[in-house]
């Protein structure tokens, strides 16, 4: 039986190539619905980006909905000089022909974990977690409902991203990552640790173009805008691929290693809010609350995204 799951998503190149990995993996993976949220650029933009995805992929079934448009208590921060001004530079995409969804995301979520047995549902967070942060706060009975949330987010020996104490998802939105990390749901984080190592090299993404279908080409490019800003400014071969990394454990949790632990988020020192504090060592008693990923196949991750890209038009 595939596993449910609900996408969470701010569109985002490394978004979509963590969709398009999803869509094409239908034997272990059932996607419920994609519920958008402001991050990376602006909500309407971001769902708009996932509906472009749901149509490249050929998987015109899955529903999208739009959630949150702004942080719980913050102004949104965005991520253009990073995404482009569309948030999902680099292909050609057309516009999308199907429709968002009317009802808004956080009820989706809600309505959909209600109706839905205890432990069948497993939440995917690629962005800030407004909307689950938000569903747990209207709706506190779904949290024994929800399965696990494996969320891209965090970082702690790799520090920040946006600031040098904090990761882009939390840091736009530290107090929603604040209640669902309290939220007693079962958690993987996938961190910047993990995913500055699953790095896009040419070698890689020549091998992705050269399957030849629509969606390995898109990817090309997309992974080839993105990866302009990372590589200058980290100086490295290629650049992080992080969103992707959340599927790719759900299909083969063995390519990571990590550890349970406590992590509790920084939500009021201006120099340090939305930092991921992970006591990795297990120098305090606070009570383990996440699976915490600290490393990656770098190539067996590579070698998975391009097998079921393939699989795609
Ligand atoms: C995260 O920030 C976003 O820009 C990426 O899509 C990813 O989810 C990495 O910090
Ligand atoms: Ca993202």
């Amino acid at each position: 039986m595939p596993k449910k799951i609900i996408i969470d998503t701010d569109p985002g190149q490394d978004d979509a190539v963590a969709i398009l990995l999803a869509a094409a993996s239908r034997e272990e993976l059932q996607i419920e619905a994609i519920v958008a949220v402001a991050g990376n650029v602006g909500l309407a933009q971001n769902a708009r980006n996932a509906l472009k995805v749901v149509e490249l992929s050929g998987r015109t079934d899955i529903p999208v909905y739009a959630g949150c448009s702004r942080p719980m208590r913050r102004r949104l921060v965005t991520a253009e000089h990073v995404h482009g001004e569309t948030g999902l530079d680099g292909p050609v995409l057309p516009e999308p022909k199907i429709r968002l969804q009317e009802q808004h995301g956080v009820d989706f979520l809600i309505d959909k974990l209600r109706a839905t047995p205890p432990g069948e549902i497993t939440l995917c967070t690629l962005g800030p977690l407004t909307n689950v942060a938000m569903a747990l706060v209207k709706a506190p009975d779904i949290a024994p409902r929800i399965k696990e949330i494996v969320m891209m987010a965090g970082g702690y020996f790799e520090m920040g991203n946006i600031t040098p104490a904090a990761e882009f998802n939390v840091f736009v939105d530290p107090e929603a990552a604040d209640v669902v990390l309290r939220s007693g749901v079962p958690i993987v984080m996938v961190p910047l640790d993990v995913t500055h190592t699953i790095l896009s090299t040419r070698k890689r993404l020549d091998a992705i173009k050269a399957i030849g279908n629509r969606a390995g080409a898109a990817v090309e490019a997309m992974l080839s805008f993105s990866e302009a800003f990372d590589q200058q400014k980290y100086g490295r071969e290629g650049a992080p691929l992080h969103d992707p990394c959340v599927i790719a454990y759900l299909l083969k949790p063995e390519l990571f290693k990590g550890r349970e632990i406590n992590v509790v988020i920084e939500t009021s020192s201006e120099l340090t809010v939305g930092m991921t504090v992970a006591d990795y060592w297990r120098v305090t008693d606070r009570p383990h609350n996440v699976l915490y990923l600290r490393e990656g196949d770098a190539a067996g991750f590579y070698a998975l995204l391009t097998e079921r890209l393939a699989r795609l038009p």
